[in-house]
């Protein structure tokens, strides 16, 4: 393609993002971008192992989008310690993972995370990434992610955040764009749910049964291009005026 017939395809791509509203992108961290959760996991499960505490996959899948500390609390399941042994455990398991965490490199991006951050910059939408993690942003400058993200709003700005805002919430006004014309890319029930009480198109990525309540269900973000994102997003858009709570979306990729 000539360079002036790529300015024009991108300059339409752009015309069609705004024509259908969407102006940003939030990307959920852990299991969306980066190929973390299974480090997460690896590190709960060494904790567990070490206080004789049961710790299987289900309870690993449950423990996706949710607080280091709800997530030790619902491991321990009921087990009572002083507050200094929680503490104590968190800490020992933040360790843990941020021993995993020195190792990853640009390879450990989940597959199709960086193609489609760039695409989305060239079809005009810009690209947040959004965590619970207080280690996102040392996960995504491993992964070399971080220069394409405009905002990164991470665990530490939610917790100090004094607006009260959530952290979805949050990344839209640093990127002065109206919630409803964001999209946002998650794993976690949870992180569906408060993207969707902040009035943000959902996609969520990976097993239908967690992610039920998302607009549309990718396996990943493999093969998935701005383009296609955006005419999944015009299905989804025509189906909704048609009274359909889900697209029907012309992939194998996508359950609706
Ligand atoms: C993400 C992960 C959770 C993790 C949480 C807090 O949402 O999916 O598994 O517990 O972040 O991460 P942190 O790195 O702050 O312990
Ligand atoms: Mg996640």
């Amino acid at each position: 393609m000539r360079r002036s017939d790529s300015r024009s395809a991108a300059a339409r791509s752009t015309r069609a993002a705004r024509s259908l509203g969407i102006r940003a992108a939030l990307f959920d961290v852990d299991g969306v971008l980066a190929d973390t959760a299974r480090l997460h996991t690896a590190a709960w499960r060494r904790l567990a192992d070490e206080e004789g505490l049961p710790f299987d996959d289900r309870l690993a899948d449950q423990l996706r989008g949710v607080s280091r500390e709800e997530s030790l609390r619902r491991i321990l399941n009921g087990r009572q310690v002083s507050d200094s042994d929680f503490r104590a455990m968190t800490d020992r398991k933040n360790a843990y993972y941020q021993e995993f965490v020195a190792r990853l490199t640009g390879e450990d991006a989940l597959p199709g995370a960086r193609v489609l951050l760039e695409d989305l910059a060239d079809e005009g939408i810009t690209c947040a990434a959004v965590s619970i993690s207080r280690n996102a942003r040392q996960v995504l400058a491993q992964l070399e992610l971080s220069p394409l993200l405009k905002v990164i709003i991470d665990g530490n700005d939610a917790a100090q955040s004094r607006t009260g805002l959530d952290r979805y919430l949050l990344a839209a006004a640093a990127l002065r764009c109206d919630p409803r014309k964001c999209v946002v890319f998650e794993d976690s029930t949870a992180g569906i749910s408060m993207a969707r009480r902040a009035g943000m198109v959902t996609i969520g990525l990976g097993d239908p049964r967690r992610l039920a309540a998302a607009d549309l269900i990718f396996d990943s973000l493999r093969g998935v291009s701005g383009r296609l994102l955006l005419r999944w997003l015009e299905t989804l858009r025509n189906g909704e005026s048609h009274g359909a709570s889900k697209a029907s979306c012309p992939s194998a990729k996508i359950t609706v």
